[in-house]
């Protein structure tokens, strides 16, 4: 067990704070811009049933980034390992997450991994439903299952606002239609993609869902497998290669556990066995990780010797 009482975790919260004003909250996806760069909270689950938490609890983000890991785990689930890692690979890349040289450069053409946005859209485009509707209630359904909550929703202002301006990310696409890694309509998959990442929720969902990937897919407060082992596994592995981008390597030096962030300031993380976390905290570091989210994590995983390696 890890930070028994709310005490300690409010006294990291208050420690991490500090380090909100060297961060700045996304501006590219409009209606993020409106987070308060200093808002800071974090929830951690433990195998019991118990959940620890510091800071604003209620507040909700949209999972952005995050959702690419539970979207995986789902595409994994409808269409297997085969078919899905056909068309993505499973190599970091190096680059920002939105960064397209290497799709051009790959051969054959294929994103490197899933957690990019080029492989996050090649893993939309595999959930399977007869409508764009019945594949976004497919996940919503699955995402509210993993965290035990079936009020979670998405936030409509902040996916209009991305479908709005997506025009990096549907030129990805475009690239990936010609090549024929995608082959529905690009329109159509930007939305079901940008409702995808407006899903949201506090961070105590989040560390209920990182809590059911720390325990390769089993739900302790129910007993039931939600996700397959070796799927919750290879969702696992990417994080900790690939989870947080062009810092990854760091991460698994400085905390060494498996995490997926978002440019909403969420970070998912799932330590092996033991416990689920959920950081939101809007203020970014120049790769798009939270500032303040990075440094709780550092804090915890050296305090209580966190790391896998
Ligand atoms: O596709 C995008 O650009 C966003 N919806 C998600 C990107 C993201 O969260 C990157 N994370 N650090």
């Amino acid at each position: 067990m890890i930070c028994r009482s709310s005490e300690e975790l409010n006294q990291l919260v208050l420690e991490a704070k500090d380090c909100t004003k060297f961060g700045k909250v996304a501006d590219y996806i409009p209606a993020l811009k409106k987070a308060d760069p200093d808002d800071l909270s974090v929830a951690i689950y433990h195998t019991d049933g118990t959940c620890l938490s510091a800071g604003d609890v209620q507040l909700k983000i949209t999972l952005q980034s995050i959702s690419k890991v539970l979207a995986l785990a789902l595409a994994l689930m409808d269409c297997g390992e085969d078919e899905v890692f056909c068309k993505i690979g499973y190599e970091p890349t190096g680059d920002p997450f939105n960064s397209i040289v290497k799709l051009e450069i790959s051969k054959p053409s294929k994103p490197l991994n899933p957690m990019i946005n080029a492989g996050a859209l090649v893993v939309t485009h595999m959930i399977k439903g007869h409508s764009v509707h019945e594949r976004f209630e497919r996940l919503l359904q699955f995402v509210r299952k993993l965290a035990g909550n079936p009020s979670i929703s998405h936030c409509e202002e902040v996916a209009v606002s991305e479908f709005e301006t997506a025009h990096l990310n549907r030129s990805l696409c475009y690239f990936m239609k010609q090549h024929g890694i995608i082959n529905e309509d690009v329109d159509n998959l930007i939305y079901l993609y940008t409702k995808q990442c407006a899903i949201e929720m506090n961070c105590l969902d989040l560390a209920k869902i990182g809590l059911v990937l720390a325990l390769d897919g089993i739900d302790p407060l129910t007993n039931n497998r939600l996700i397959p082992t070796h799927i919750a596994r290879i969702c696992k592995t990417l994080m900790v290669t690939c989870g947080m981008y062009n810092a990854s390597g760091e991460f698994a030096v400085r905390v060494g556990i498996p995490a997926k962030s978002g440019v909403s300031g969420g970070i998912m993380g799932a330590v092996p066995n033991r416990f689920g976390i959920g950081i939101f905290g809007a203020a970014l570091d120049e790769k798009g990780n939270s500032i303040a989210g990075l440094k709780i994590l550092e804090m915890l995983s050296k305090r209580y010797d966190l790391s896998m390696f």
